[in-house]
């Protein structure tokens, strides 16, 4: 049987909407063809005379057969993905990029650490991780959103949360006053005790840029070395695939060598975090 060209969008049918909160959806796609994917990496997704944008897969990869993306209405794109009812048809061309190498992290303390819709690809990341949680150490759990109502996978969470391997704590920026009993500031205000033993802790981050710089920063005043910090980097995409140069970052084309950045390789570039 030949290959599927990496180009060609595949057709998928809109299963299922999840409204996440009153700005983040998931929506469940069930693609012609099977589209393996590592998890951490991303595909492109058209809207039919709309366009296309990129996305990180929010489901576990094992699962092939239905790919889950959890979008933010952000413009034109995401705006017509959210207007889309069960039974519609989307184009899915990908995947693209690295991803989370999870032979690397094997034998290693997981600091999992997301803010905002950030979490689409780490709650990808925690359902596999926890496929196998004997190959891993310790699986520290830090994640942030700006009100309790943006907080996104809330009772996936709370399953997660009593996983005896997990360790987990949620924050919100703003607890409004719908009874909110956890930690009120932004996500660094609970990494404190997210990686006792530095040395052997890898640090998942993905979020808005300003949450990758603050967070960065905290990991490595607690001894987190920077390539053991793995950066989700979003940069302006057209191609997805190397070719039209909008993604660069220094030596690196983010969609080919990233998404997923680890601080080393990125911390000279002055403009990494914008
Ligand atoms: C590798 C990668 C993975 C991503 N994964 C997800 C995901 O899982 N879920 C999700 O909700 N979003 C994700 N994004 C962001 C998503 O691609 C953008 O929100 C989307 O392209 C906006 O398209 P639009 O047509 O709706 O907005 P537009 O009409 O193009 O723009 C609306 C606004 O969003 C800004 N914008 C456009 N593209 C981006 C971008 N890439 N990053 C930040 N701001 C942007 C524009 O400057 C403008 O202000 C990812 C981006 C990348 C690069
Ligand atoms: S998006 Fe074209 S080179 Fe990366």
């Amino acid at each position: 049987m030949s290959e599927r060209s990496p180009y060609l969008p595949v057709r998928a049918r809109l299963e299922d909407v999840r409204v996440e909160s009153s700005t983040i959806r998931t929506v469940v796609l069930a693609p012609e063809e099977e589209i393996r994917f590592r998890t951490g990496q991303f595909v492109e997704l058209t809207v039919p005379g709309v366009g296309e944008a990129p996305f990180t897969p929010s489901s576990n990869p094992r699962r092939a057969e239905r790919m889950e993306v959890t979008i933010l209405r952000a413009g034109r794109v995401t705006s017509a993905i959210h207007a889309l009812a069960p039974g519609a048809e989307i184009g899915v061309r990908g995947p693209y990029g690295n991803g989370y190498d999870l032979g690397a992290l094997s034998g290693k303390d997981l600091a999992i650490i997301g803010g905002g819709v950030g979490l689409a690809p780490l709650r990808s990341l925690v359902l596999e991780v926890l496929e196998e949680p004997e190959r891993f150490g310790a699986i520290r759990i830090r994640f942030g959103a700006r009100e309790p109502g943006e907080l996104i996978f809330r009772g996936e969470i709370e399953r997660w949360r009593r996983h005896p391997s997990v360790d987990l704590a949620l924050t919100v920026d703003r607890a409004g006053g719908d009874g909110w009993t956890e930690n009120v500031g932004v996500v660094t205000t609970i990494l404190q005790d997210v990686a006792p033993n530095p040395a052997r802790t890898e640090a998942i981050v993905c979020g808005p840029p300003v949450m990758l710089k603050f967070t960065t920063l905290k990991l490595l005043e607690l001894g987190i070395p920077a390539a053991s910090i793995h950066l989700s980097m979003e940069r302006n995409m057209s191609c997805g695939v190397g070719h039209c140069g909008h993604c660069r970052l220094g030596k690196y084309y983010v969609c080919v060598d990233g998404p997923v950045l680890t601080y080393d390789k990125i911390q000279a570039e002055v403009d990494a975090w914008f």
